[in-house]
């Protein structure tokens, strides 16, 4: 972060410094020098270290204080004084509003500071990094968060990561209603908003892709200088009437300003199209899978243009940039021939689909054998039943060879496959993540395709796991979400 002293913050927040013994007096020297870095888990506190002592679910941060001060942290960040820490704290009301205060702070000090905000109902975590990708391999320095960071305490954390060195910041902005965005764009004052789509990820919290549309378009109001908006979705095409930036379409569509043609899958599943732009065109292989990716590769060579890279170079880096963020399309091919397509990190219909064309793209031009390994889609609200019906009955008619669906959770699934026609084993129902490991052990061929897919909560990365390690079949893998790294779509 760019360094901040205890009194900067204090006077930033609104918040009272309370020295290691109690508060202390106006007349006292400010008892901590700066801070250099923002952190919500101890572990990772180093010396100078603003440690924020958050009140989480299950456990109260502040009792991690002195765990923290021990690694080096200079000052805790909390909703009351922790003295056994053996540092000072600074007491604010919210410490989550604090950090974005601080995170605004950070963002005012580095004024040559270029900021890109992406959001959408999916693709964000792709994108981002993908844009990230982009902009490192033109030499910029860039801070961007692994993982999703997308929320209020996400976002303000990775803006603490830049200092007066850094160049351009990369975030993902979600949202769980209106006025989200619009919140986290308070705080980072984008130059560029992308927005890739408006889907159904959430509607249950939304009520309506409208609504939905209403708050990923809170990015495009607020970006200063350049809308990259997705001219094959017409709803964030409409997004251009929001914004006082220069809009840049991206897609398909004939007037898109950067535009994928002759898009083309190989037996591997990676999508191969001509870039086209006004300066010119160049063909591009994605190293990511799954046609999908087109779209969030073209947000990112969007991003890069506007950077000054020419296409050559966008071209290589997106050729070579592969998944960063762990179990979002991790391809992994066994020493048997295996295949495992393990993108156990959350689903959603749209990302359903997009990976089980992907998976049958695969096993066509592949000659391979397709499984689908697909658990709850969470959040759905109402329309839960009838999208898990949906996404059962498409990898019917997308003739997946096999479909295990996995917990109760996601029944709809398999029942919408039955009645679709799937019938014999073609369509498991399995009660959990060890019987789905049980008869994909007992019945893969050398040279079959199995893609695991579920939302967190289901636990299939379990499953891909088992299916790369068998030795972790029953160990619980980490699941690497934290707060701030939670998503929210
Ligand atoms: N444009 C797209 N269309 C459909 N599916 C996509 C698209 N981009 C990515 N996906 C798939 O969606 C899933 C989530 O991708 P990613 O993590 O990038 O999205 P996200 O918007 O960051 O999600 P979250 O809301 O959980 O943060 C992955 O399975 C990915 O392969
Ligand atoms: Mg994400």
């Amino acid at each position: 972060v760019i360094p901040l002293t205890a009194a900067e913050l204090a006077a930033l927040t609104g918040g009272n410094l309370c020295g290691a013994d109690g508060p202390t007096a106006a007349d006292e020297p400010t008892p901590v020098p700066v801070v250099t870095s923002v952190v919500i888990d101890s572990r990772a506190a180093t010396a100078g270290a603003l440690f924020a002592a958050l009140p989480g679910e299950q456990v109260d941060g502040h009792e991690f204080a002195a765990d923290a001060a021990g690694r080096g942290a200079a000052l805790v960040l909390g909703s009351r004084p922790v003295p056994s820490a053996g540092i000072p704290t600074l007491v604010v009301t919210d410490v989550t509003v604090a950090l974005a205060q601080i995170a605004a702070e950070v963002i005012r000090r580095c004024p040559g500071l270029w900021v890109v905000g992406v959001t959408g109902s999916v693709g964000k975590t792709t994108a981002k990094d993908l844009i990230a990708a982009v902009l490192e391999s033109g030499g910029a320095r860039v801070v961007s968060a692994v993982g999703s960071f997308n929320n209020d305490l996400g976002v303000p954390l990775t803006i603490c990561r830049c200092d007066a060195d850094t160049e351009a910041l990369v975030l993902e902005m979600g949202a769980r209603g209106i006025g989200h965005v619009a919140r986290l764009c308070g705080i980072a004052d984008p130059a560029v908003g992308v927005v890739l789509n408006v889907g159904t990820a959430h509607i249950g919290e939304f009520g309506s892709r409208a609504a939905i549309a209403e708050a990923k378009g809170e990015l495009a109001e607020a970006a200063r200088e350049v809308a990259v908006l997705n001219a094959d979705d017409p709803l964030v095409r409409a997004m251009a009437s929001r914004t006082r930036g220069r809009v840049v379409l991206i897609g398909t569509s004939a007037d898109a300003e950067v535009r994928a043609q002759d898009v083309q899958t190989d037996a591997t599943g990676r999508a191969s199209f001509l870039l086209v732009t006004p300066e010119g065109e160049v063909p591009v292989r994605l190293e990511l899978i799954g046609e999908h990716q087109v779209a969030n590769a073209l947000a990112a060579a969007a991003v890069g243009r506007e950077r000054g890279l020419s296409l050559p170079d966008i071209a290589a880096a997106l050729g070579t940039a592969g998944p960063r963020s762990r179990w979002r399309m991790e391809a992994t091919e066994r020493s048997d021939g295996v295949l495992v397509l393990n993108d156990a990190y959350n689903a959603n219909p749209d990302s359903v689909r997009a990976a089980l064309k992907t998976l049958v793209g695969i096993g066509r031009d592949g000659g391979r054998r397709t499984w689908a390994v697909l658990g709850e889609m969470a959040e759905l609200g109402d329309s839960s039943a009838v999208e898990h019906d949906t996404i059962g009955r498409l990898a019917v008619r997308l003739d997946v060879a096999r479909l295990v669906v996995v917990g109760p959770a996601a029944g709809a699934l398999h029942a919408g496959a039955v009645l679709e026609g799937s019938w014999g084993s073609e369509s498991v129902h399995v009660p959990d993540t060890d019987a789905a490991v049980q008869l994909l052990t007992n019945e893969l061929e050398p040279g079959d395709v199995v893609l695991v897919k579920a939302s967190r909560v289901a636990g299939l990365e379990r499953v891909a796991a088992a299916l790369l390690d068998p030795t972790v079949a029953d160990s619980s893998v980490s699941t690497g979400t934290s707060a701030a790294g939670r998503d929210r779509p």
